[in-house]
């Protein structure tokens, strides 16, 4: 077989790194984190000095770039010429202006394809992938085999998001989480539709749900699908 694949698209906080990353774990299949090469596009154009109001030269970065993913689940892995650069793409330096690579409307196309390969190499390699993003459920692979949209309450996912980047829930936490998540959101849904599911993609709703809860919903829907 090529090997059973599923997206799962959400916003920040909705879960969906951790939850596909424990999912293809469960499954012994491959991941691919999508939002990871965004952000380590950005990393390289910031790197190289290119100007990132420079539509075209960012673009043209996307084939430049030495860009290595690494899909086992339990240690995923994001590196540029042979350098692991996992913790560089999640500064706040990175988070602040990813948004800006991700709505160039001329690197996107680009970035979806060579995700799409990548999908379909990983799936038949690794007897199936879980690729998590925006756009993995309506424009990376529609066809995908099972396709979710994993969402939650703004609470919930400001209190999630908190606790893992500050470490806790206190109203300054908050505050500046609010003003991280909620405005890369906003920027990202001008390009992508994730706040709605598209026709054949399952709405999951995690804000009342632990994690483990999250991961067996998507494993029953793995499981009814292949
Ligand atoms: O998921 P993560 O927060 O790491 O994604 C980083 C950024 O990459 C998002 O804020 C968005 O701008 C972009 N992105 C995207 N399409 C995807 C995944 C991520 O535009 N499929």
């Amino acid at each position: 077989s090529n090997g059973v694949r599923v997206a799962i698209d959400g916003p920040s906080g909705s879960g969906k790194s951790s939850v596909s990353k424990k999912v293809a774990a469960h499954l012994g299949i491959g991941y691919l984190d999508t939002g990871a090469m965004y952000r380590a596009l950005t990393w390289y154009c910031l790197d190289a000095g290119i100007d990132l109001d420079d539509t075209e030269a960012v673009a043209d970065a996307v084939a430049a770039m030495p860009l290595e993913m690494g899909t086992d689940p339990k240690a995923p892995s994001v590196s540029m010429g042979g350098k692991p650069i996992d913790a560089d793409i999640r500064t706040t330096r990175i988070a602040e202006v990813v948004s800006k690579v991700a709505t160039n409307l001329a690197v996107r196309p680009k970035l979806q394809q060579r995700q799409r390969d990548l999908m379909r190499e990983i799936a038949a390699s690794s007897g199936g992938v879980v690729a998590e993003g925006r756009d993995v459920t309506t424009v990376v692979a529609p066809d995908a085999d099972v396709r979710i949209l994993m969402v939650a309450s703004e609470e919930a996912r400001l209190a999630r998001r908190s606790k893992e980047v500050h470490g806790g829930v206190d109203e300054t936490m908050l505050a500046a989480t609010r003003a991280q998540i909620v405005d890369r959101d906003k920027a990202d849904s001008t390009v992508s539709s994730f706040m709605t599911a598209a026709d054949g993609v399952v709405t999951l709703d995690t804000s009342e749900l632990t994690f483990q809860q999250s991961v067996e919903a998507v494993l029953t829907l793995v499981e009814r699908a292949t």
